[in-house]
C-alpha cells in the first residue's frame, strides 16, 4: 500500500517510522527543519520500553514531489487540516482514502470538502507521544487507533472501496506494532476522545502539568471532572452513545494510562505554537449552546487557552 503521511510532528513520525517497515511510506511537510531531519537521519523513536530506534522514510516539502498514495493520513494540527487536506486531495489516488487522526471535532468537515465524501474517513488515536526535536519522538503510551467511516453506514462488504481500504489499513497499523480496528460506530469514538481531551489538554496547558499529575490534588479532579461531565452531557445531547458509562473514571483512567506524558496542548503552548483549543473546547462549547447544554467550565477553558 502507497502511504502518505501529512504533517511531521510527534504522531507524524511514530506513524511513519512504524509503517516504513510495512508499506511504501512518503511524509509530506511544510516544516522545513523537520523535513530536512528526516531526510538527513531518518526517524529516532523511543519506543515505551524505552529501546531507542531509527527509521529511513522519505519525506517531501512540496506536495508535486510526493507521488499518488492509496491512503493518506492527516496528521497536522488542526489549524493546518486545510492545506494537509487540500495537498491529500492532489496526491491521493480516485479509489484512495484521507483518514484524519487528528484531535480536534471540525477535522473531517475541511478533509471531506477537500477530498471528497466517499474519499474521507476519521480516525481516533489513543497513542500518546512527545516530539524530542525535528524527527526524533518518543512513543509514550501504546494505545488503540480506532477507524471508521462518518457519517456511519453499514458495510457493503467487499464492494464498499472505503471500508476494504479501511480494513486493509488496520491490518497494515496491526502488523506495524499499531493497535489498530474498525469500528462501526466511530462518531462514538471521536466525541470519546472529544470528551478526553476537552478534560486533560486545556488543564495540562494551563497548569503546565503532565496528565497523572491532573489527578495529584482534590481541587484538579475537580475541575477534571467537570470539564468531562460537560463534554459528555454536549455528547449525549447530539444523540452520540459514548463509549463508556462514566465519562469521569474514563478520563482518570485515561490520566492514568499516560501519566508521564506532556498532553499535545502543553507541548505545543511549550513551543510557543497555535493550540488545538478552538477544535476542542471551542466545538464543544458551541455545539453544548446550540443544544441548551450547561458548559460554563468549558467555555471559561477555551478562553483562557486562547489567552495564552
Ligand atoms: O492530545 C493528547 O495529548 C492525547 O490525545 C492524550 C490522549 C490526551 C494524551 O496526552
Amino acid at each position: 500500500m502507497r502511504v502518505l503521511i501529512l504533517g511531521t510532528g510527534a504522531l507524524g513520525c511514530l506513524y511513519a517510522a512504524r509503517l516504513a517497515a510495512q508499506a511504501d511510506v512518503v511524509m509530506l511537510g511544510a516544516w522545513a527543519e523537520g523535513v530536512d531531519a528526516i531526510r538527513a537521519a531518518g526517524i529516532r523513536v523511543i519506543d515505551p520500553d524505552g529501546r531507542a530506534w531509527v527509521a529511513r522514510v522519505r519525506a517531501e516539502h512540496d506536495p508535486e514531489a510526493a507521488p499518488t498514495a492509496d491512503v493518506a493520513l492527516i496528521l497536522v494540527k488542526s489549524h493546518q487540516t486545510r492545506r494537509a487536506a487540500a495537498w491529500a486531495a492532489r496526491r491521493l489516488a480516485r479509489d484512495g482514502l484521507a483518514v484524519t487522526l487528528q484531535n480536534g471535532l471540525d477535522n473531517l468537515p475541511a478533509l471531506v470538502e477537500a477530498v471528497g465524501a466517499p474519499r474521507g474517513a476519521v480516525g481516533v488515536t489513543y497513542n500518546a507521544a512527545t516530539l524530542l526535536g525535528p524527527a526524533a519522538v518518543r512513543h509514550v503510551v501504546s494505545l488503540p487507533t480506532y477507524l471508521g467511516l462518518l457519517p456511519a453506514r453499514p458495510c457493503a462488504g467487499p464492494a464498499d472501496a472505503a471500508q476494504a481500504r479501511l480494513g486493509a489499513l488496520a491490518g497494515l497499523l496491526n502488523a506495524a506494532g499499531l493497535a489498530a480496528q474498525v469500528s462501526a460506530d466511530v462518531e462514538a469514538r471521536l466525541w470519546g476522545k472529544a470528551v478526553v481531551n476537552a478534560a486533560i489538554n486545556p488543564l495540562t496547558a494551563l497548569w503546565r502539568v503532565a496528565n497523572g499529575e491532573l489527578l495529584a490534588r482534590p481541587e484538579r479532579r475537580r475541575l477534571l471532572a467537570g470539564l468531562a461531565c460537560e463534554a459528555a452531557a454536549t455528547a449525549r445531547a447530539r444523540g452520540v452513545a459514548l463509549p463508556f458509562a462514566d465519562p469521569v473514571a474514563y478520563v482518570e483512567s485515561v490520566c492514568e494510562a499516560t501519566a508521564a506524558n506532556r498532553s499535545s496542548m502543553l507541548q505545543d503552548v511549550e513551543r510557543g505554537r497555535p493550540t488545538e483549543i478552538d477544535s476542542i473546547s471551542g466545538v464543544v462549547a458551541a455545539e453544548a449552546r446550540r443544544l441548551g447544554v450547561a458548559a460554563p467550565l468549558t467555555e471559561a477553558v477555551w478562553r483562557l487557552v486562547q489567552a495564552l
